[in-house]
């Protein structure tokens, strides 16, 4: 051990080891979206352990209608924002559509995520397909979080933003997307929009951390977007809560959530989605 290391103290900041550790010790994992310094650090104080600047930058704070419009600038901009106020959540940065069309361009990009935006891992959504571009960033040391399930960047290839794996065909092709994904590296995966139980499921054949959105109870960690989270939606999914609802200013309002997330008590069987 090294000299001066205490074994009993908290971790400064939450990595991917200790994302593995909390699901080994099944203590769920709170995390939001997050855009900017205040907010971030509104976040931070109320004990959120990850902080993912998403692609959703381009419809809560942009006023777009899908998250294709965003570029690897807005990210990494916002990605500064978030991480000057961050010291022990871990950022995630999210590759936006189109930044990652073959694994050369994907790691030049994801390295500006991590370079200039700060970021301390990078998320892409796609299935097995994106498993070349995985392990292409895992070799060159960046942390890596899959996103499967609804995958916003494809709406219009899906034709709307739908609940996903529905029927078993979906659901196993999912689970070997998923599997796939672990083999090439990746370290977290997020799963949107998909029935209760199939969250559930790969979460227990994953051996790295499952995070839920609009994915029920059974994950080992749940994230919203903060505008959802915070009432500020004006049509929120119904996977949602607003934590501000019941006169808690914001700081109540984000330890409400990570209470309720490490509780267990949110997502209730009505945040979710049966098959
Ligand atoms: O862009 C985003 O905010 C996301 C979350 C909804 C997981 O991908």
């Amino acid at each position: 051990m090294a000299r001066g290391a205490r074994t009993d103290a908290p971790p400064r900041t939450v990595t991917v080891a200790t994302l593995a550790a909390m699901k080994r010790a099944g203590n769920p994992i709170a995390c939001l979206t997050a855009y900017d310094y205040g907010f971030a650090a509104a976040c931070e104080r109320a004990g959120v352990d990850l902080l993912l600047v998403g692609d959703s930058l381009g419809m809560v704070v942009q006023g777009g209608e899908t998250t294709l419009p965003v570029t690897v600038d807005d990210v990494v901009y916002h990605t500064r924002c978030v991480a000057a106020a961050c010291r022990r959540a871990l950022v995630v940065a999210d590759m936006p559509f189109m930044s990652h069309p073959d694994p050369e361009t994907g790691l030049h990009n994801a390295g500006r995520l991590m370079k200039e935006g700060g970021a301390r891992m990078v998320k892409l959504e796609g299935g097995a397909e994106q498993a070349a571009l995985v392990d292409r960033l895992a070799a060159n040391g960046i942390p890596v979080c899959a996103h499967l399930g609804l995958q916003p960047q494809r709406v219009h290839k899906l034709g709307g933003y739908r609940v996903q794996g529905r029927d078993e065909d979906q659901a196993a092709g999912m689970e070997r997307d998923a599997l796939a994904l672990e083999e090439a590296g990746a370290d977290l995966l997020i799963v949107e929009c998909v029935p209760t139980h199939l969250a559930a499921r790969l979460s227990g054949a994953l051996t790295i951390p499952v995070i839920g959105i609009g994915a029920g109870g059974g994950c080992d960690g749940q994230i919203l977007v903060l505008h959802d989270a915070l009432g500020v939606t004006t049509a929120p999914p119904r996977f949602a809560h607003d934590f501000c609802g019941d006169g808690r200013g914001v700081n109540g309002a984000l330890a409400a959530y990570v209470e309720a997330v490490r509780a267990r008590t949110f997502p209730g069987p009505e945040h979710g989605f049966e098959a």
